[in-house]
């Protein structure tokens, strides 16, 4: 598949992903738009007491999420098991912190980074335990695809390390 540039409009990215027939198709879809982030405001929301999650498109095979964070806002740490996902900022910056967990099941940080607008990070299947934190005093929003989409998540305890099956937070109403 070539490469999409000039994907400016919404629903231009949403007729590439639908059109994008493998994961490796997604992912470069999603590198190569050049969606503005006010192309996007108008699905965005937003929540004083947490970050929202706002479906752009769900298909059998996977999702496209917006995702809005509030200064300071943050995920739990949490991995997709069996999925993976993608997620490029596209308005202010994101801390990402990945995980392992060794041999006593205790967590561990094995890596910190700031995500900048047009970033792409991989959540590889099987190795994605991870959270991500607003860091700056302004808002940032996120473009997240999953592959297949998500109905649970694994979060996990930072004292303990336990992990539980949850279900994925809901989407916002706009
Ligand atoms: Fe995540």
């Amino acid at each position: 598949m070539l490469m999409q540039p000039g994907i400016r409009t919404l629903p231009g990215l949403l007729a590439a992903l639908r059109k994008a027939r493998t994961r490796s198709a997604y992912e470069r879809v999603l590198r190569s738009a050049e969606v503005p982030a006010e192309e996007l405001a108008g699905q965005a929301t937003w929540n004083n007491r947490h970050y929202t999650r706002n479906c752009l498109l769900r298909t059998a095979d996977m999702e496209l999420m917006l995702i809005c964070f509030e200064p300071g806002q943050g995920t739990s740490i949490h991995d997709y098991g069996a999925e993976e996902g993608w997620v490029r900022p596209i308005r202010g910056e994101l801390a990402e912190e990945r995980y392992r967990l060794d041999e006593d099941g205790m967590l561990v940080c094995t890596e910190e980074r700031r995500l900048t607008v047009d970033d792409v990070s991989h959540l590889a299947k099987g190795a994605s335990l991870h959270r991500f934190t607003n860091p700056l005093p302004m808002r940032s929003m996120s473009l997240n695809i999953y592959a297949r989409p998500l109905r649970s998540w694994n979060v996990y305890d930072s004292r303990s390390g336990n992990g539980r099956l949850r279900p994925v937070p809901p989407v916002s109403k706009r």
